[in-house]
């Protein structure tokens, strides 16, 4: 069975490419490389021996998203993870993120809702419920007013999704991830941050190998136990696995809704502090870090109720957030190595 798999050469694209492979999915990758390099075939490669197609398309051209679904037209699903995703990057840069996020979807779901059958997997956040009122958070938290313009995209994202969903062939399952960290065990793909890491835990380890000075704690005065702010960080390859799973869900037709959300995270709340002081301790390496004032937009706490991924899709996080530190750090000296 063919799939399509946008921005599949990113950071968990190229994680969810290589658990479609193993389940023996056909992988169509379209990716225009603005935040990946083509370099990441050779991972996936190397860990299932099958090479994906890979077609490098802009889907901001309609033209070329019409044309690419002209000449695959036996698809049975795609996972659409293109997107830019830099929340400090959208608040200057608000009609790039609006264009590349939305239009993109549109030219996507323009060419499904031609198909009989169209199986569609938007990959989501959890940035759509802003601070939740209450923790764990469950998929009927309330979507908050977006805190940026990419999850303002999110947003937008899932109501266009559920709008065509109710008068076409569409099925879809929106998929809200929490923090996504670490690399596959192989160490063959991980996260390969563009720039000065936006993200925590890639900071840490650019950190940790001397590519930075020390990292910043953007503040430790939340109303938290330990002051820094709480997320629910889960392994790549739990979270690329989760979309196998729902793929194969409306593949089988077993969604009760045309579309259908789940929350995916390990239902683990870890702080800053906690987080440094893990990778402190897997590591043997005292990290330099220094406190200082909190960063704008960020929110006290998320991390996520799982129960409903856990038992509709059937699909638990295996991995802790030591085992995720570890594979970060692991790919981070491999590619400093090279
Ligand atoms: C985590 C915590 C920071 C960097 C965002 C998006 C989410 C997803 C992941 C795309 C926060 C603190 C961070 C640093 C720090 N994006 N931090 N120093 O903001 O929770 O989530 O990225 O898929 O949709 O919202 O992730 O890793 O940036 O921050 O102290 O150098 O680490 O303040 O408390 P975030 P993050």
């Amino acid at each position: 069975m063919k799939v399509v798999v946008t921005g599949g050469l990113g950071f968990i694209g190229s994680h969810t490419v290589v658990e479609l492979q193993n389940e023996g999915f056909e992988v169509v990758i379209i990716d225009n490389l603005s935040n990946s390099t083509a370099e990441v075939l050779d991972g996936i490669v190397a860990i299932t021996g099958v090479k994906p197609i890979f077609e490098k398309l802009d889907l901001r051209e309609k033209s070329a998203v019409q044309d690419f679904f002209k000449r695959h037209n036996d698809v049975h699903g795609v996972i659409h993870f293109a997107a830019s995703k830099a929340v400090g990057e959208s608040v200057g840069n608000p009609l790039s993120y609006y264009e590349n996020n939305l239009n993109t979807l549109i030219y996507v779901l323009q060419e499904l809702e031609k198909k009989e059958v169209a199986n569609f997997i938007f990959s989501s956040s959890c940035t759509v419920y802003g601070q939740a009122e209450t923790m764990p958070i469950n998929e009927n938290s309330a979507v908050q007013e977006a805190m940026s313009p990419y999850g303002n995209t999110k947003q937008i994202g899932e109501e266009i999704i559920t709008d065509i969903s109710k008068v076409s062939a569409i099925n879809a399952i929106l998929l809200r991830y929490f923090n996504p960290i670490g690399a596959h065990h192989s160490i063959n793909i991980g996260e390969l941050p563009t720039g000065v890491p936006q993200n925590l835990v890639p900071f840490i380890t650019q950190t940790a190998i001397g590519l930075r000075q020390e990292l910043m704690v953007y503040g430790d005065d939340y109303p938290t136990p330990d002051g820094t702010c709480i997320r629910d960080y889960i392994h790549v390859v739990d979270l690329a696995k989760a979309h196998v799973i729902a793929l194969q869900r409306l593949i089988n037709k077993n969604n009760v809704e045309k579309v259908e959300v789940f929350n995916l995270g390990t239902g683990v709340g870890s702080s800053v502090l906690e987080v440094i002081h893990a990778f402190e301790k897997m590591s043997g390496k005292k990290l330099p870090y220094k406190i200082v004032a909190s960063r704008e937009g960020d929110i006290t706490s998320a991390y996520a109720n799982t129960d409903k991924a856990n038992t509709i899709l059937g699909w638990k996080a295996a991995l802790n957030l030591e085992e995720a530190i570890d594979s970060a750090w692991k790919w981070e000296q491999k590619v400093r190595a090279l």
